[in-house]
This record gives C-alpha cells, structure tokens and sequence, in this order.
C-alpha cells in the first residue's frame, strides 16, 4: 500500500500490509491473525514522516464513538473513539458547553493520537483533559486502561511514544461544565482583548483566527505542525544564550529549567522561510517545515539536519525533533 495519502507531509512510501479496523474486537482478531508481523499504528498521519518503506502491518484504527460516562454538577466524563477527528470533538465539546480543550482547536490529527505527543497548544496540553487511556497490547491482544498517572505526560511526550507496543482505541476526557477564561496564553489574550468575559465559543474562534494566519494550510503545503520541539535549557545554557542572544524568549520550565523556542533560535539563525530545493521553512513560521513537493522523506531529513546544525553552530543549542520519523 502507498502511505502517501496517509501522512500529512505527502511523502511516498510502502507498507507490505495495511488494515483498518472497527471495533477493538476486529483488532484483536488482526492481531491474532498476524502475531509476528512488525506492526506500525497510525492515526491521521499528522505528526509522521516516512524515510523508508515500511516493512510489516500498519494499523489504522477506525472506532469513532463518543459516549458521556458520567456526569455531576460540574464534570463530566466522555469516552471518545480512536479515530474521531480531533477538532471535531473539541467543537463538539465546545458546543455542549464542556470546557477544558479549547485552546486545542484546529490541531490536526485525531482523539487517538492526541495522547502519544500530549497534544499542546496556546497555555493548555491535552493531559490536563484525559482521565484515562484505552488500548490494546499489540503482542498479546489484551485490552489495557491507563490511569493518567500510568501515561506519564510531559512536554509533548508520553509512556506511548516510547513504548510501541499499544493501540490506543479511545480516550476518557473529564471536563468542567462551567467556564471561565484564564489568561495562560499571551498571543491568545491579545487575540480577545476588548472581549470583557470571553465564552467557550469565543476562545475557540480567536484561537482559530490565530492559527489560520499563522500556520500554512496541510491541503496546499503538505507539513506536519512544528518539527522540532522547544529546547529545555539548564541554566548555565539559558544564561549562555542570553549573552548571544538578549533578547530570546526564556521562560520557566520547573526543576530549575527553562524552555526557549525554536522558532525564534531557527529564525535568528537566517532559516525562516528558508528553501533547499523541494524542502524549507515555511515564511510564516520558522519552526514548520514545508514539503513544496518532493517525494521523498529523506529529502526533509536532509533539511532537517541542515537548520539543526546552523542553530547549534550559531547558539549551541540542539533541536529535537517532535515529529516521528520511521
Ligand atoms: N517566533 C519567531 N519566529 C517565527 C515564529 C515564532 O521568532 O517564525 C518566536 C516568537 O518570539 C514567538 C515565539 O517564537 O513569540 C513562540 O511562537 P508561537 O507562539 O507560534 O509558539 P511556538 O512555541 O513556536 C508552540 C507549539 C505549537 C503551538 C504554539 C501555540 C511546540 C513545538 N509548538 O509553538 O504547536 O500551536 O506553541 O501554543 O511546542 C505543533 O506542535 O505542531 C504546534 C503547532
């Protein structure tokens, strides 16, 4: 099968076998039927990119149920299915008036992937919202929950990022049935101002608006979100960017780091809206990488290894990748 319209940079690659499946019991029949294939689990396909074919069974788990499982005056819990689109379930929630995931509007991908990278964006992270996790072990077919604590969240990373042997079927969110905006996000309040107590409706258009300028269209400019991750600095590190760079964002990380962004260090570094070839930064953004229409993944990487090496040699410090590449 051709994974090209299965990731969202619109590389080409093949997998030797390819399946969706329904309901978790179709999964472990899956599963039963191929025990010793190399398996690949993939949801959208956002936040992937392919640099060989693959050689084994990937999965795309399809279940898109949403139930309430209990409510009180002021939570509520619901269950929503692996392959439900993300941002269709947080206008869902936004509509029913359940509040927690609104920030998150308009971040591609879907229920079931949102976990795995912990999901963030303007102040919020997806684990602020999760309860618990549904899965299923890929070695032995068994259903297995997940606590929260059992996901170890951290910045946009968890237990499923490391440990490839699970399908998520469905996520439980626990929201709050009342609503008062706090202010977490700079760029997103100033997106509200004059808007004296914004609503759940509010919050989510300006969060939209903001994304809408900023970041370039998937359908267009075949990308996949930022590529790299914020470097956490110690702070001896911070200290020696701040007297190459005075004026870079710094801010506070807990256990006496402090996060910067990699944006800002890419940009300064003369890579915003950069181009080799079919490969650059997109000329809105710094931290997006670009597909302008290349086939193959090695191509970004190439790319990739390029602006890491100018930000390291120009501010010593390195970039990680947030993106998954296989
Ligand atoms: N900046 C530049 N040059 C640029 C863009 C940004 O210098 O070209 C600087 C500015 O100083 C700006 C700062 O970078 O104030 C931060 O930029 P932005 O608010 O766009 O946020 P970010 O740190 O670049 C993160 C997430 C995004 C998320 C935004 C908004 C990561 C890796 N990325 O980006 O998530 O939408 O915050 O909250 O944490 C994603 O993960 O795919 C993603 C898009």
């Amino acid at each position: 099968v051709q994974l090209k319209p299965y990731n969202s940079f619109r590389v080409s690659a093949r997998a030797r076998l390819f399946c969706r499946v329904d309901t978790p019991q179709e999964l472990k029949e899956v599963l039963a039927l191929y025990p010793h294939e190399k398996k690949l689990v993939l949801g959208g396909g956002y936040n992937m990119l392919f640099t060989t074919d693959f050689d084994g069974l990937i999965i795309q788990p399809v279940m898109k149920q949403i139930q309430v499982l209990s409510e009180d005056n002021d939570r509520i819990e619901i269950e929503a299915g692996a392959a439900v689109v993300w941002d269709d379930f947080v206008d869902y929630c936004v509509r029913e008036g359940y509040a927690g995931l609104e920030n998150l509007s308009l971040i591609p991908g879907t229920v079931g992937a949102s976990p795995v990278q912990n999901i963030g964006a303007y102040g919020a992270e997806v684990k602020d919202g999760i309860s618990a996790v549904r899965a299923m072990e890929l070695s032995t077919g068994k259903a297995v929950v997940f606590s929260h604590a059992d996901c170890r969240f951290s910045y946009r990373d968890s237990l499923f990022k490391h440990e490839r042997n699970y399908v998520i079927t469905s996520v439980v969110f626990r929201l709050h049935k009342t609503f008062v905006y706090q202010e977490k996000y700079i760029d997103l309040s100033r997106e509200l101002k004059g808007v004296p107590h914004p609503t759940l409706q509010q919050v989510r258009q300006a969060v939209i608006r903001i994304r809408e300028r900023k970041l370039p269209d998937y359908a267009t400019l075949p990308n996949a979100g930022s590529f790299f991750k914020n470097p956490l600095l110690t702070g001896g590190e911070k200290e020696a960017l701040l007297s190459k760079l005075p004026d870079a964002p710094v801010y506070a990380a807990g256990e006496g780091r402090f996060k910067t962004s990699a944006a800002y260090l890419i940009d300064k570094a003369g890579y915003k809206g950069k181009r080799r070839g079919m490969v650059g930064t997109y000329p809105g953004h710094a931290l997006i990488m670009v597909n302008y229409g290349t086939d193959k993944g090695s191509d970004i990487i190439d790319f990739m290894k390029e602006v890491q090496e100018a930000v390291s040699d120009r501010f010593c410090v390195a970039l990680e990748p947030e993106v998954r590449i296989y």
